[in-house]
């Protein structure tokens, strides 16, 4: 179903709360944003506001604080980048509730903009709670969610806050849905889906759905590990989480549903993290207890660049090794090399994944990057995101719009 978005209704001196994915990645000692695509990505929705004199408050998470103050993950460098590549003042409150903020709003005219603190600062964020959504909810007159990154998670500035004000979409979250709907309707084939990352529990059961879409998947990263300990293989310390019920239920699935799914035959294993670690390739077959996979090995490359040669339209969601530190990244920036290159329909799904393309400087050879990764992930599975169904649909216009 269509949804109203903002450009459909009057926001013109009205107070309107924007949800955005400020969730940048971050150099934390150096306290500079190190990729700002997700903030460039809210601009036309921001600028649009500021042209129709709407009085503009941003609000938006800033990784994972687990519901407490972290001062390393404040709004405040955010906001003044913002404010840099906006060419406009941008006001920073220090929390995105309360009495203060309050105030700060009061004094917004037409066309101003605030952004509000860290919303996880407060663990009723994540838990969706009722009167922490009205509190939000009561800050504005309208709301639109141009989160796209964020729309899979079921948190109060996403989902309960639609409850108490008119909601609406932005026009990111349009283009995203456009965007990915258009290619992934009738997706050409042969469909390789290619994905790894560490957030494994978080992805699976997303996996289970795309067994439907694609004809073959290519698992690297955290996510093999996990794989192939579900298939007995020693995998050293590389899994911490254990959800080895359901990877080895995602191997029967992908095998009954005919689906080809590759694992690695061969990784680059360390004796730990971090820049002076011994590095060995090995078969899988000689992963010893105390070692870990921190990348795909040359093999795998060759084999996933097979089946990648060979495919029509390929969706790349995760990182195939622990690529922040760069003598684990070279499987991954293998396969942006590769995916750069082919004749495909390639959408790089959000997060870490664009980051990797970004910044080897491949996004535009790509046909669409978007800004979620796990959002991207569940929508292409077929899932509706839950922060998109709560908008208005589009010929329901109910009061206050
Ligand atoms: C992301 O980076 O995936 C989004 O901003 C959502 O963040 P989360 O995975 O911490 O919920
Ligand atoms: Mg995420």
């Amino acid at each position: 179903m269509e949804k109203i978005t903002l450009r459909d209704i009057e926001v013109g001196g009205r107070k309107v709360l924007v949800r955005v994915d400020f969730n940048v990645p971050l150099d934390e000692e150096a306290g500079v944003i190190t990729d700002d695509s997700r903030i460039r990505a809210a601009l036309p929705t921001i600028k649009y506001l500021i042209e129709q004199r709407a009085k503009v408050i941003l609000c938006s998470h800033l990784g994972r604080p687990k519901g407490r103050v972290v001062e390393k993950l404040r709004l405040a460098v955010v906001g003044q980048h913002l404010s840099q590549i906006l060419g406009h003042q941008v006001v920073v409150t220090r929390d995105c509730i309360g009495s203060e903020v309050e105030k700060a709003i009061e004094k917004l005219e037409g066309g101003d903009v605030l952004l509000l603190e860290n919303i996880r600062f407060h663990p009723e964020e994540e838990e969706n709670d009722a009167s922490f959504a009205q509190a939000l909810a009561r800050l504005a007159d309208l709301y639109v969610n141009d989160a796209f990154g964020a729309s899979h998670r079921t948190h109060a500035s996403i989902v309960g806050i639609t409850k108490y004000l008119p909601a609406v979409a932005g026009l990111l979250i349009k283009k995203e849905l456009g965007v990915l709907e258009g290619i992934l309707t009738n997706p050409v084939h042969p469909f390789v889906g290619l994905v790894g990352g560490a957030k494994v529990s978080d992805k699976i059961s997303a996996l289970e759905n795309i067994l439907n879409k694609v004809d073959c998947l290519l698992i690297g990263g955290g996510m093999a590990a996990a794989l192939l300990k579900a298939k007995s293989y020693e995998v050293g310390l590389s899994v911490k989480e254990d959800k080895l019920d359901v990877a080895g239920k995602l191997i029967e699935d992908a095998d009954s549903k005919g689906v080809r799914l590759l694992l690695p035959v061969d990784v680059v294993i360390a004796d730990r993290l971090g820049a002076e670690a011994k590095l060995e390739t090995v078969a899988i077959e000689k992963i010893p207890p105390d070692w870990r996979i921190v990348d795909i090995g040359p093999l795998t490359i060759k084999g996933f660049a097979a089946e990648l040669e060979g495919s029509k339209t390929v969706f790349w969601n995760g990182p195939m090794g622990v690529y922040e530190i760069p003598r684990f990244a070279q499987g991954t920036q293998a396969i942006a090399r590769l995916l750069a290159g082919l004749d495909a329909t390639t959408i790089i799904g959000g997060g870490s994944t664009a980051e990797v393309v970004i910044e080897m400087g491949l996004a535009d050879k790509m046909t669409f990057v978007s800004t979620g990764g796990g959002a991207s992930l569940r929508f292409l599975g077929g899932e509706t995101l839950p922060g998109v169904e709560a908008l208005l649909d589009k010929g329901a216009k109910p009061g206050g719009i």
